[in-house]
């Protein structure tokens, strides 16, 4: 049933992405670009960050004077603090249409697993960096986001006190909270980098460029806005002044409504129930039993074109001393084989081959594979 509706998922992805080709061409797809739109936010988001870091200063008496120097007063600083506050909200949605379009196109499972898993882990990584970054401001929004972090943090059973004195750095608000946001809002983004790294582990070739036009039709998404609708701080955070409520940004602060409208603890058990969730739903189902590809000793040359050609790095050679003209032996790592059949293609040897698959069978779903006009994504 699950099966089924998600076969149904992927043929309607499929017919939208046709349709969206008309709209964008082919080439320019944003659709076909769905991991290389967030990877060209996050980079932007480095750039403006790194020329904002220049002029901010995380004190409780100059982050909010040194925030408002950067938007009024130093020339353009509106427009990267704009772009930084944009690009943020831009990555957040470019992030969720990708792992819904990687879940509805079914390519998440098996050994896709990895790319799944820091998937998830970089979706925490961005709450947390868009959370810090919020304090960062230190208006009345970041006071009251720290106070009620901190009381949410300090439910959680055992580790909540201690973690919510890390959170605040200390036992009670100083300079060195804001201290502590800043190193949690910049570390973690440099985090984001490694997590990344897995995340392309098992993809071998990952589009993570976009085409010249639609990279400036983003970034125009981000600079006209920044533009346009200037962001802007709220009132300065007065420490003896608890402020009644404060503007919520949909983002990145959705944790804090639920916070102040139900137990902080039911809050944390439904962010469990969710992770748990997106953790085991690439193993839902259960395919039929693996047959990877399997080289044939006698016929193997070692030429290496299949290690060369496999798209998830499932085969690597190692040197053969059994042979007196070969040295070198094609190795699959079974766990890694997609059985896709390209290494099957690529030997000119009939060395290597799918036991459960006829060659005929691969080079017809090939041919089928090449009638789809389904461009790079
Ligand atoms: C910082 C955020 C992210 C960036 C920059 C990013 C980037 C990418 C890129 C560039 C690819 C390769 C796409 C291709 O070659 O077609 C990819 C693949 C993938 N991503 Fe992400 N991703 C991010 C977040 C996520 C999230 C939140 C999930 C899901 C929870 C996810 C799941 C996957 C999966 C399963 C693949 C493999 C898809 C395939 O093999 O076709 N990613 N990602
Ligand atoms: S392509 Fe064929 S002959 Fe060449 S290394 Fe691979 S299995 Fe061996
Ligand atoms: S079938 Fe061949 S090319 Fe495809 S994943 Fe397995 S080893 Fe790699």
């Amino acid at each position: 049933m699950y099966k089924k509706i998600l076969d149904q998922l992927q043929i309607l992805t499929i017919s939208f992405e046709k349709w969206t080709n008309k709209v964008f061409s082919q080439q320019y797809n944003p659709f076909y670009y769905h991991g290389a739109v967030p990877n060209l936010f996050m980079w932007t988001l480095f750039v403006t960050g790194l020329l904002l870091f220049a002029y901010y200063q995380p004190t409780l008496d100059s982050a909010y004077i040194s925030v408002n120097y950067i938007s009024n007063k130093l020339p353009f600083g509106n427009i990267v603090r704009g772009m930084h506050r944009y690009a943020a909200d831009a990555m957040m949605i470019a992030v969720l249409l990708h792992a819904l379009r990687v879940y509805f196109t079914d390519r998440y499972r098996k050994y896709r697993w990895i790319a799944w898993y820091s998937g998830v882990a970089l979706i925490g990584c961005m709450l947390v960096i868009g959370i810090t970054g919020y304090i960062l401001v230190w208006d009345e929004r970041s006071y009251m986001i720290v106070l009620m972090m901190a009381d949410a943090l300090k439910q959680i059973p055992a580790i909540g006190p201690p973690l919510a004195e890390f959170f605040v750095n200390g036992e009670m608000i100083t300079h060195y909270t804001l201290a502590m946001s800043f190193f949690l809002h910049v570390g973690i983004s440099f985090l984001l980098l490694y997590l990344l790294w897995l995340h392309y582990l098992r993809i071998s070739r990952p589009v993570t460029d976009v085409p010249l036009g639609l990279g400036l039709l983003l970034m125009a998404s981000i600079i006209i806005p920044a533009a346009v609708i200037p962001v802007s701080s709220g009132k300065p955070a007065v420490l003896i002044q608890v402020p009644a409520e404060f503007p919520t940004d949909w983002f990145y602060l959705w944790l804090f409504p639920m916070f102040s409208s139900m137990p902080a603890m039911i809050v944390w058990t439904v962010l469990f129930i969710i992770t748990t969730i997106l953790l085991a739903v690439p193993f839902l189902i259960i395919d039929e039993p693996k047959s990877p590809a399997q080289v044939l000793l006698d016929n193997c040359v070692g030429c290496t074109l299949c290690a060369k050609d496999c798209p998830y790095e499932a085969i690597y050679m190692v040197p053969r001393t059994d042979h007196p003209k070969f040295k070198q032996l094609a190795i699959v790592i079974d766990a890694r084989c997609a059985e896709c059949g390209l290494c099957v293609g690529a030997c000119a040897f009939k060395a290597i081959d799918l036991p459960q698959k006829h060659s005929k069978e691969i080079i017809a779903k090939i041919g089928d594979v090449l009638k789809e006009p389904v461009g790079v994504g």
